[in-house]
């Protein structure tokens, strides 16, 4: 086989200087931040308080009070993507030294130490480039392939299954890509006691997709098809939301055993919770129900909030350097086909447990629907990049590419599917104004108040961490009421559940509810709307690596807010639902964040 193995050089340069996001020179290295001080010659005087700080947005520090501070080096390069703002810590995420590798770290019990560090490790690592235009593979949806598709699909399979051990396109090695990006198999450069994470940051939707890119067109060459496109699990419209059939069949090379068996022809439940499937031959009229939650889960994604403050959507931002455990509510729902297709049990392999998710062919298929999503995102959005920040458009990742090539590719290269060769498939989306359909028609029906409502005092939800074993009802004073449209585009309103604490060898998931108080200290017995999710897959990371097992959730709420005709309230009831796992949840409070960078 034609691929370098372990030569030991590690990867330098972190920033390529034809690059036109190139930073002009004055930059983090010299200055600096509140939360870290990095040193030209980059040695690291590290600090506790590099550590997201809970208390204050998503970031700890405000960046946009920060770039405004530098006067003259905002906005200092333009570039395709609009103004590039500088980092502010410890500059983008670069990808790891190679030659570095540890043992990863299993979700057991005992700390499993497992092996995923990558067959190669070379000095010749070059800058990704987009590739040439040539026409655009078409992702379809997985339960529409035709038999054709299907055959070659799986021929592609079977070949990278085939292909030696070693080989970094062989299948378990594409697999274990994910384990080294996610449970400690390197610590940031620089930063020797800092993760290297992709999830639960910003850089979660980029990563994946690049991660697709490369697989994608591996099996292209595979079976030699320049214009092979991979499937994607279509579950956000109803005939999508079972297991796609062919990845069913058990004499085919896509099957995997290590699934949860009573899914396999089962309706998907946006609402799962590790519990059996209520019914097991459900009419179409018992989906109904089922379906329209799940659809309008996938319509929330897409409010006003996430679309005007990315990283609600996308995930916290992270700099080099820092720690962060903040999903956006892609990622957050993402989990679900996790969850769903993972076995119950622990360590819920393969897909329920990130060290070993990309083993089933699954999930590949369900990581092409998160990417449509976000496309779609960004289209909504016109493009517009999720952050000017370079901590963001220069983030830079490794990977093996197509032509045996290891290639550091960076995020700014990846923000539209279009230049990297692929589409999606025109498909419907019928969750598009689901909920207010629903709430028009429920509207409708709606009975006149009775009574003998039985209304439920809350109060406050204290200082002290409470247990989620439980539904807590809390009721949360909001900064400022009746804000008009003006300030509403200028800062999301939003709800923050601080310091969750939980078992990160287990799964665990909680579901927020909002509503208006009946009177002073009064809540109705009904939780109100479904204002978002909190959903861990388990994970351990390398016992080097503090602060796993500690995070936190944001969801947007100034769309919501309107809808519920909540805006003079003072005051908010806010719901808890455990449904997984028993976390304890440290603070619930509402703040105004800053819109967009
Ligand atoms: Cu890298 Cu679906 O997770």
């Amino acid at each position: 086989m034609p691929f370098p193995l372990l030569a030991t050089t590690p990867i330098s340069s972190p920033l390529s200087s034809k690059n036109p996001l190139r930073q002009p020179t004055k930059s983090a290295n010299t200055r600096p931040s509140p939360t870290s001080l990095r040193l030209p010659n980059s040695t690291t005087i590290s600090c506790e308080q590099k550590q997201v700080d809970n208390n204050n947005g998503s970031h700890g520090i405000d960046r946009r009070n920060v770039l405004l501070g530098l006067g003259g080096l905002y906005g200092a390069t333009s570039t395709m993507a609009g103004k590039v703002a500088n980092a502010v810590d410890g500059g983008p995420v670069q990808p790891p030294d190679l030659s570095m590798c540890i043992l990863a770290t299993d979700s057991q019990a005992d700390d499993e130490p497992v092996n995923c560090c990558p067959p190669y490790s070379t000095s010749n690592i070059v800058d990704f480039v987009l590739p040439p235009d040539a026409p655009l593979r078409h992702r379809k949806p997985a339960h529409k392939l035709s038999p054709k598709e299907i055959e070659r699909f799986k021929v592609a399979i079977a070949k990278m299954k085939q292909l030696d051990p070693k080989d970094p396109w062989n299948f378990m090695q594409q697999a274990t890509i994910h384990c080294t990006f996610c449970n400690g198999a390197f610590f940031q450069v620089n930063y020797p006691d800092k993760l290297l994470q992709v999830h639960a940051t910003w850089l979660f939707a980029p990563w994946h997709r690049y991660y697709l890119y490369f697989w994608e067109r591996i099996l292209g060459k595979l079976i030699d098809d320049p214009t092979f496109a991979i499937p994607y699990w279509n579950w956000d419209v109803p005939d999508g939301m079972f297991i796609p059939s062919f990845y069913l069949d058990n004499s085919s090379p896509l099957y995997n055993d290590k699934r949860n068996h009573d899914h396999y022809k089962a309706l998907m439940d946006f609402d799962y919770k590790n519990e059996p499937t209520p019914t097991p031959n459900p009419t179409p009229d018992q989906y109904k129900d089922v379906i329209n939650k799940n659809l309008q889960k996938v319509e929330n994604l897409f409010n006003k909030d996430n679309l005007n403050k990315p990283d609600l959507f996308m995930g916290a931002p992270v700099s080099a350097g820092e720690f962060v455990e903040v999903r956006g509510a892609l990622e957050e729902l993402h989990n679900l086909a996790h969850e769903w297709v993972g076995p119950v049990a622990k360590p819920n392999h393969d897909m329920g447990n990130f060290y070993t998710a990309a083993r089933d062919t699954l999930f590949w298929a369900h990581h092409g629907n998160v990417d449509r999503l976000w496309d779609f995102y960004q289209k909504k959005r016109m493009y517009k990049p999720e952050s000017n920040l370079a901590d963001y458009l220069e983030a830079s990742f490794i990977f093996y590419d197509e032509n045996r090539q290891v290639v550091k590719v960076k995020v700014s290269d990846c923000l539209r599917a279009e230049d990297l060769g692929y589409t999606y498939a025109p498909e419907e989306f019928p969750w598009q104004g689901i909920r207010r359909r629903n709430r028009k028609e429920a509207a409708e029906k709606k009975k006149p108040f009775k009574k003998q409502l039985q209304l439920v005092p809350v109060s406050e939800f204290g200082n002290q961490p409470r247990p989620l074993d439980d539904v807590i009802r809390v009721l949360v004073p909001r900064p400022k009421i009746s804000r008009s449209k003006q300030e509403k585009e200028d800062d999301v309103e939003v709800l923050v559940v601080d310091n969750i604490q939980l078992d990160p060898s287990s799964y665990t998931k909680f579901d927020v509810y909002i509503s208006k108080p009946i009177a002073e200290g009064l809540a109705a017995p009904d939780y109100g709307e479904f204002a978002g999710r909190y959903s861990r897959i388990p994970h351990i990371h390398n016992k080097k690596f503090p602060h796993a097992g500690k995070a936190k959730l944001q969801i947007g709420i100034t769309e919501l807010l309107e809808d519920i005709n909540a805006e003079s309230a003072e005051s908010l009831v806010v719901t808890l639902v455990p449904k997984m796992g028993y976390p304890s949840i440290g603070r619930v409070f509402i703040e105004l964040q800053e819109a967009d960078y």
